[in-house]
This record gives structure tokens, C-alpha cells and sequence, in this order.
């Protein structure tokens, strides 16, 4: 949620700190702060919003020489944005960040404030800190009162600390929550992800659960879970950034629509071959045994775990559940052996899946994982993982992760239809026919950009949009609806049409609008009939088909498609230009949508 940057070293450290954040953005803008320490000085900056202002704030420091330096861009948990409920948090002579939540801090808190202690934010993290210089004033060394705070700290947290009575190192721990060790030249970074550290570090390591220790100077001092010092082995860093620009588009979103055609290219190659699928990732027996699947994820990856359901149990003929992940969690889950346990993830941090994921291996479940980033925990915990090779995602609405995954769990459920030898060659090869076109169909014509950016502005008011689907564009109906809600703040559902009679349509008027997906090749005199229930209630219906449908005030052309899939992805586009155009006429920020975060990395 929260992004998190350190830095040992002689450069410029209000800079580095400054560049990552921007880097870590993303996944959270409420505030953000920065705190060096520089042989005996301290010195921080915190502001609200966005990180400019910080940049503002702190535009005449500098911070060159030997140093150290955390900073932070908060994604808020426990206390409003406020300054001073920005981090780094600060005691009397140290100061912290952290990503994630300490769940005891409630009691922590009120020990040290039955202490005496003054707290000064509503924060978890600021316990962190505190309960650290009670340690150093009972007598202990730096890294003594950090081993005996994090030993109480309860929760999921990456947190970072530097003192001035050690001045010269940043004490680190991980649990739950991503960190990563990144090393230069002569010098040390830390960071919630790579992104931040893309140009800078040349290797890194991806801490565990569990694990602590301090960097000095180059050197870092690693500890296991169990207190152990630990060898690790970096791994080179490889990337530029250029692909995380925006290339001239308005908005990250817009770029990551666009780019949707050619990132699927990326997601075949290898694995769609002439005449079957095949994924190197996963050995050639892991589908031995496997009797069902069981699927779970959050927001639109769930929406893609929902589409792929239709897609294993009528190509590959394999029962396959999908649940949300944070209702899975608690819900004392019946698992058996038999059953495959796929978490599919963009980040591959987000809380709830990790968990359930976590859940499902102590049950003894196999499990694979369909995420979009490398070493990422969900990819790390996972026996086996499919890569959707989308390339970084920044819009926080989710765009070309949605079309990679879908994309992916069609090849999927293809190759477990092989494997159960289920489906012939003939129709093997048609399929892979198809999916060698979804690149075309995932297009964005200026045609039918244009046309959906002037129908726009009809779109601004009104008590709520339904996007209605049958089959698997019901879970494109649903994606459809959130991608609006999150960037426009207008409320939106997704419904299946043929549900809409049991309840939903009491609320049909002029002032309702139907966002309806009427694909040729699935069911289109059913959702024909559902659409025109609600004509006959004056609701104001934009129809999405090949097929003219008189009673639309308005009309979207798709391509006709001899593929459901195909239909499905052009369908898809429709929905994220609109619900795009419609934040951008609304004067929202499409990138960095209010309240949301692009990682979600606690409960
Ligand atoms: O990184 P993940 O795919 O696990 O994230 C899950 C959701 O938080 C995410 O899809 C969210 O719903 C997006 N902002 C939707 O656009």
C-alpha cells in the first residue's frame, strides 16, 4: 500500500529518495516524508497530498556527503492524511517508515504512554519508534532495541529505521509486506519494489518474511526468522524506465489500454505454439491428480478468476470455484487435495490473496499462481506461477492486467483441456487461431475512441449505470462497472441480464442507465429480450454489439467475431475508454483515483 525508499551512501540522498518515491506513487499519495541523517544532524520533511508538495517543501535542502535516508508515501490505514500523520515518525533522536499494519498497537500504544510517552500521530507505526528508544534507554545497543521492537510488533510490515546514536546505518525488517535490498556502487538501497531502485541498483534481494538485520555503510548484516545470521545471493536488476512512462498518452491508463494489443503478444510467446499451448513454467506432470480448481483474488484480478471459471469447466471439462480472496480467508474453507488452488494477482502483493494462498498450502493444496510480477510474495509462495508479461502497470485502475490474465487463463484452461485430453486437434488449432487474433481485436481504432469520447458526455449524471452481461461477459460487466466507479465516482454495478427482472429493474427510468454487452456469438437473443425489458422502462441503454439494435439511444459497433473471446476483449475496450473518457470529462485524476491505492498490501 504504502511505498517505502532508504538509502546508505555518499550521493545526493534527497534526490534518490525523492525519485523512488515518485516511483512508488502509485500505491499510495495521501502524504509523503523524508528523513536524513547526516553525520550528526537530522533533518526531515513531511506534506500532504501528493509528492510534489514534499518536493516543494524541501526544494532548498540538500544532503550531499556520507549519509543515511528513509522516506515514505503514505497510503492511509489508521489516522487521516495529515501531516502529522505522515511518516517518517520521529522520537527523540530516530526516526521510522513502515508499510502495512501492526495489529497490536493498541496496546503497545497505551504501555508506552502509561510510560510516559507523548504520541504525536493517530498512527499504528508511530509505536515503532517509541517502543525502539525505550529499548535504547534501558541500555541496549542499536541493533538490540530494534531486535527486541520488532520481536513485539504484531501484523504485516516492511519498516525501515535510522537513529543518530548509529548514524551510519538503516535498520530494516520484513513480514508481509514487500522489501527489497538494492546495491550500488558503494552504497545500499531500500524499497517496496524494483521500480524504485531501476537505474540505481545494479543487484538485489528480495527480503523473506521474517527477516531483519542493518545495513553499514555497503555491508548488510541479514538475519532469518529464527535469529540467524544469513548468506543471501543478489540477483542483477535488469530494466529501464522508459517503459513506465507515458509515452505521450494523457494518462498511464490511457497508455496501458492502448498497449493492451501488444502486451498479449508478449503473453503468448513461447506458449501458444501451432498446434497446442505449452508453458515451460509448469512441469509436465503438475496437473496429475487435479480434479477441480479453485480460484481466488481480489477486484478485477476476481473479475478475471470469474471469466475464467466459464472458460475451464466448458473447454477443459474441470469443476472451478472462484472466491474472493478476504471472504475465503475466514470462511473455515473445506479444501481437498485433489483441487489446484490458483491465486491470480497484478502485483502479487495484495494482502487477501497472499493469505488465502498461504491458507490453502497449509491444507496441502497444490498451487499456482497468474501474476504480473516476478519474485513478487504471491509468485515467491506459489509451487508453480504463469508470468502475464503485461509490463509495469501505473494506472491504478487495472487495464492491460485484466486483458493479460484473461488472456493467460484462456491459454490455461486450453492446455488443462489438452492435458485431460478433452478436446480434439481440429478444435485445438481453431482455438489457437483465435487467440493469434485477439491482438486485433484488442486495437484501439481513433475511430471508435473518438466516437465513444463525444457519447461521453451524455454520460455524467444520472442515479447509476448497470452493466449488464450474460456468460462470461458477466464478469466483463462487473470489471466494466468497477473500472467506472474507480476513476468517475459515479456509482455503477455489473449485473447478469438475466437477474436484472428479480429486483434491480424497479429502479429503471430515463434517469438509469444500461450499459448493455450483446455479443453475436453468445446468447443474443437472451440478452436481447433482458435489454429490451428495460428499453420498455424508459432506461437509457448504450448498446455494445455487432448487431444494429434499434431500441439503443446509443450504439457502439463492435467488429462481428467469430470468437467469443474476441468479442470479449473488443468489449472490454469499449468499457475502459468510456469509463476513462467519462473520468477525464469529469475533471478526476485518472491515474491516481481518490481513496484507492494500487497495491493493496494489508487486510
Ligand atoms: O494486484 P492485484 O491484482 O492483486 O490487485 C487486486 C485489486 O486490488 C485490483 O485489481 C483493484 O481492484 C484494481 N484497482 C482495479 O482496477
Amino acid at each position: 500500500m504504502c511505498g517505502i525508499v532508504g538509502y546508505v551512501g555518499d550521493k545526493e540522498k534527497k534526490e534518490i529518495l525523492i525519485d523512488g518515491l515518485r516511483e512508488l506513487e502509485y500505491r499510495g499519495y495521501d502524504s509523503a516524508g523524508i528523513a536524513v541523517i547526516n553525520s550528526d544532524t537530522l533533518t526531515h520533511f513531511k506534506a500532504v497530498g501528493k509528492l510534489s508538495n514534499l518536493e516543494e517543501k524541501s526544494s532548498s535542502f540538500t544532503s550531499d556527503g556520507f549519509g543515511v535516508a528513509i522516506g515514505h508515501t503514505r497510503w492511509a490505514t489508521h489516522g487521516k492524511p495529515n501531516e502529522l500523520n505522515a511518516h517518517p515518525h520521529l522520537g527523540k533522536k530516530s526516526y521510522v517508515v513502515h508499510n502495512g499494519i501492526i495489529e497490536n498497537y493498541t496496546a503497545l500504544k497505551d504501555e508506552l504512554i502509561d510510560g510516559g510517552v507523548e504520541f504525536l500521530s493517530q498512527t499504528d507505526t508511530e509505536v515503532i519508534v517509541h517502543l525502539f528508544e525505550r529499548e535504547l534507554n534501558s541500555g541496549k545497543l542499536a541493533f538490540e532495541a530494534f531486535k527486541a521492537t520488532i520481536s513485539k510488533l504484531h501484523g504485516a510490515y516492511a519498516t525501515l529505521l535510522i537513529t543518530k546514536d548509529e548514524p551510519d546505518r538503516i535498520f530494516f525488517a520484513k513480514n508481509g509486506s514487500p522489501m527489497l535490498i538494492g546495491f550500488g556502487d558503494n552504497e545500499v538501497y531500500f524499497a517496496s519494489s524494483d521500480t524504485a531502485v531501476i537505474g540505481k541498483a545494479d543487484s538485489v534481494y528480495y527480503l523473506e518474511d521474517g527477516e531483519y538485520g542493518f545495513a553499514k555503510g555497503d555491508e548488510v548484516e541479514l538475519y532469518d526468522i529464527d535469529g540467524n545470521r544469513k548468506d543471501f545471493t543478489t540477483i542483477p536488476l535488469s530494466g529501464d524506465k522508459l517503459s513506465a512512462q507515458k509515452d505521450g498518452f494523457r494518462f498511464f491508463m490511457e497508455k496501458e489500454i492502448y498497449e493492451q494489443s501488444s502486451v498479449v503478444v508478449d503473453t503468448m510467446m513461447g506458449r501458444v505454439l501451432d498446434k497446442r499451448i505449452e508453458f515451460e513454467e509448469i512441469s509436465e506432470d503438475f496437473f496429475d491428480g487435479i480434479e477441480s480448481i479453485k480460484i481466488c483474488a481480489c477486484g478485477t484480478s476476481y473479475h478475471s478468476a470469474l471469466s475464467a471459471s466459464y472458460l475451464f469447466e466448458r473447454i477443459a471439462k474441470i469443476r472451478c470455484d472462484v472466491e474472493i480472496a478476504s471472504e475465503f480467508r475466514y470462511k473455515e474453507p473445506l479444501l481437498s487435495s485433489n483441487t489446484l488452488f490458483i491465486t491470480i494477482s497484478q502485483s502479487g502483493e495484495t494482502a487477501d490473496t497472499l493469505e488465502a494462498l498461504k491458507m490453502a498450502k497449509r491444507a496441502g493444496l497444490k498451487s499456482l499462481s497468474i501474476c504480473n510480477v516476478d519474485n513478487s510474495s504471491i509468485v515467491r509462495e506459489s509451487d508453480a506461477a504463469l508470468l502475464t508479461r503485461a509490463g509495469v502497470e501505473k494506472g491504478v485502475a487495472s487495464t492491460k492486467a485484466f486483458a493479460t490474465q484473461t488472456l493467460l487463463l484462456w491459454m490455461l484452461s486450453l492446455y488443462v483441456a489438452q492435458k485431460r485430453g478433452v478436446v480434439d486437434s481440429e478444435f485445438l488449432e481453431s482455438e489457437i487461431e483465435a487467440l493469434r487474433k485477439s491482438p486485433n481485436s484488442l486495437k484501439v481504432e481513433s475511430r471508435l475512441h473518438d466516437k465513444i469520447h463525444r457519447l461521453s458526455k451524455r454520460y455524467l449524471h444520472g442515479h447509476g449505470f448497470f452493466f449488464i452481461g450474460r456468460d462470461i461477459f458477466f464478469p466483463l460487466a462487473l470489471e466494466g462497472a468497477l473500472k467506472l466507479k474507480e476513476i468517475s465516482y459515479l456509482h455503477a454495478e455489473g449485473y447478469p441480464a438475466g437477474e436484472m427482472k428479480h429486483g434491480p429493474i424497479a429502479l429503471a427510468d430515463s434517469e438509469l442507465f444500461t450499459i448493455a454487452l450483446m455479443p453475436k456469438t453468445l446468447l443474443y437473443d437472451k440478452i436481447k429480450s433482458n435489454v429490451e425489458e428495460l428499453s420498455a422502462r424508459d432506461t437509457t441503454i448504450l448498446a455494445i454489439s455487432p448487431e444494429e439494435f434499434e431500441l439503443a439511444d446509443d450504439f457502439i459497433k463492435t467488429e462481428s467475431s467469430s470468437h467469443v473471446m474476441l468479442e470479449f476483449f473488443e468489449m472490454m475496450v469499449v468499457t475502459q475508454l468510456l469509463a476513462l473518457e467519462i473520468s477525464v470529462r469529469l475533471g478526476n485524476d485518472v491515474d491516481m483515483p481518490r481513496n484507492l491505492a494500487k497495491s493493496v498490501t494489508v487486510e
